[in-house]
């Protein structure tokens, strides 16, 4: 039956695995987008479409956890020119600041025409009459303005998960003007941060030639379209919830108890991206050992790196030197019983991340860019003992709101061993000082005031039109 609510996004919130008797199974997807949508999803009632995982053949729509889900399948050739290729090596190393090299091949944009093209189809084909769709993230910037030309009587809200780059970055796509009237298919594209907003109305004023004025943009057909910023956010309560139950309590001693009760543990979960400053921090904790300032009888690092987009070449090399790097400094400082790194190659369920964010004495994240980085608001979320410490990037979304963790460059690693240092340090009274100020920020803008937010700018957006006589602006 068609919905009244869309949410397209490349990914189900469950993945297609094969589980270790041979039967297919189902797993929760990893990211960031999927923890925020998720809970909005389950209070509205609304279809969820998205690729399963893997090019199975085409699977039928299905519930799951209350929610309908409508899978789209994707060839083989899919997965690596659309999935690997066009959205994974050349817009996410693009729109993370050149953090890798992006590669620009022709056939590769082709298939991100198909697949987004196969997205609009299937939203057009489950939205009822004058039904909002909400689509996510990079892989789809093409879907609003294919999906306004099926059905123009339909709300389109469109939201980037990541960061959107300034001009002198993005100008290098061979298909900026195709992205950017792709995005304007929406009535309202929303963004993490202010910035990103800005360079996108920039941008369109710039490469496309309409008239803009602050966050709007102005279509020569007379249709208005809102650029925004929303900063995204997660279940906090729910959370806090979760890490107060009795077993993630005890999960957390245990956690505590294997590591060999040091005085410190330190933590970071990241999915195994290069964006994501893993090797950096790491480098920055053995260095700290080596200069005499921890010792391994005292303090542990347990990195949880999540298994990510492993046939892309980048990602198979930061595997390799995180291997390496890993093996080195537990070679070097390790003892018996006693590794300086505890290394954890996997993803886990909510429960078990609760009890390690509860176990942890220092989170550290430290991405040279990220959109908004949710890890770093679930630890806060769980820390409803006001206790434990939070080393953040400055270029981690997260750092505009968090403003009292200790905030590092993760380009300068003598800055962040001092910063490591001083959480390590640090008394009570100033952790507690701390927390409390990040725990009162999370609990205000959690996940459902993100979503409600978007939804009643879109609202009010929607149907905005203005004067066709506005002059369009000289086309760059
Ligand atoms: O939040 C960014 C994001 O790329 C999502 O769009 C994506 O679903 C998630 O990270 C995980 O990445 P992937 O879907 O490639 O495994």
């Amino acid at each position: 039956m068609p919905s009244d609510l869309v949410i397209v996004a490349n990914r189900l919130p469950v993945d297609r695995v094969t589980l270790p008797d041979g039967t297919p199974g189902w797993r929760r997807s990893p990211g960031g987008l999927v923890t925020a949508i998720e809970p909005v999803m389950r209070a509205s009632n609304g279809s969820w479409i998205g690729w399963p995982g893997g090019s199975d053949a085409e699977l039928e729509p299905f519930e799951d956890d209350g929610m309908h889900l409508v899978p789209v399948g994707l060839a083989a050739c899919e997965i690596e020119e659309f999935y690997e290729g066009f959205s994974n090596a050349t817009l996410w190393p693009l729109y993370h600041d050149l953090v890798a090299k992006p590669e620009f091949h022709r056939e590769w944009w082709d298939s991100y025409v198909t697949v987004n093209r196969r997205f609009a189809e299937r939203a057009a084909a489950e939205s009822a009459e004058g039904a909002t769709v909400w689509v996510h993230d990079y892989q789809l910037q093409l879907v609003p303005q294919m999906l306004r030309e099926l059905r123009p009587d339909l709300r389109i809200g469109f939201y980037l998960h990541i960061p959107f780059p300034p001009p002198e970055l993005f100008q290098q796509l061979p298909w900026r003007r195709q992205i950017l009237e792709g995005l304007l298919g929406a009535d309202l594209v929303g963004f993490q941060l202010p910035g990103a907003a800005a360079n996108f109305v920039r941008l369109v004023r710039q490469r496309v030639g309409h008239k803009t004025h602050r966050d709007l943009v102005y279509l020569p057909d007379g249709r208005t379209v809102r650029a925004e910023a929303f900063p995204i956010s997660i279940d906090a309560a729910g959370f806090q919830e979760l890490a107060q139950t009795e077993a993630v309590t005890q999960r957390a001693s245990a956690i505590r108890e294997a590591l060999g009760n040091p005085r410190r543990i330190f933590l970071g979960i990241d999915r195994l991206d290069y964006t994501k400053g893993i090797y950096a921090r790491l480098r920055a904790f053995g260095e700290l050992i080596r200069d005499g300032h921890f010792d391994v009888e005292d303090a542990v690092f347990v990195q949880v790196a999540v298994p990510s987009r492993e046939q892309v070449e980048q990602y198979r090399i930061l595997r390799d030197d995180i291997d390496r790097l890993v093996g080195r400094i537990n070679g070097d400082f390790g003892r018996i019983g006693r590794p300086a790194i505890s290394y954890l190659h996997s993803s886990y369920p909510r429960e078990e991340m609760a009890a390690l964010y509860r176990a942890a004495d220092i989170m550290v994240v430290t991405p040279y860019r990220d959109g908004m980085n949710l890890v770093a608001k679930e630890y806060v979320a769980c820390r409803y003992d006001d206790g434990g410490a939070l080393v953040l990037s400055e270029f981690a979304g997260a750092a505009e709101e968090l403003r009292q963790a200790w905030l590092v460059n993760p380009y300068d690693i003598n800055g962040m061993k001092a910063a490591l240092l001083e959480a390590h340090q640090a008394d009570e009274k100033e952790l507690t000082r701390r927390m409390k100020a990040m725990r009162r920020t999370i609990s205000q803008h959690d996940v459902q005031a993100w979503a409600d937010s978007f939804m009643s700018v879109l609202s009010e957006t929607r149907g905005a039109t203005h004067d066709k006589a506005v002059r369009p602006a000289r086309r760059a």
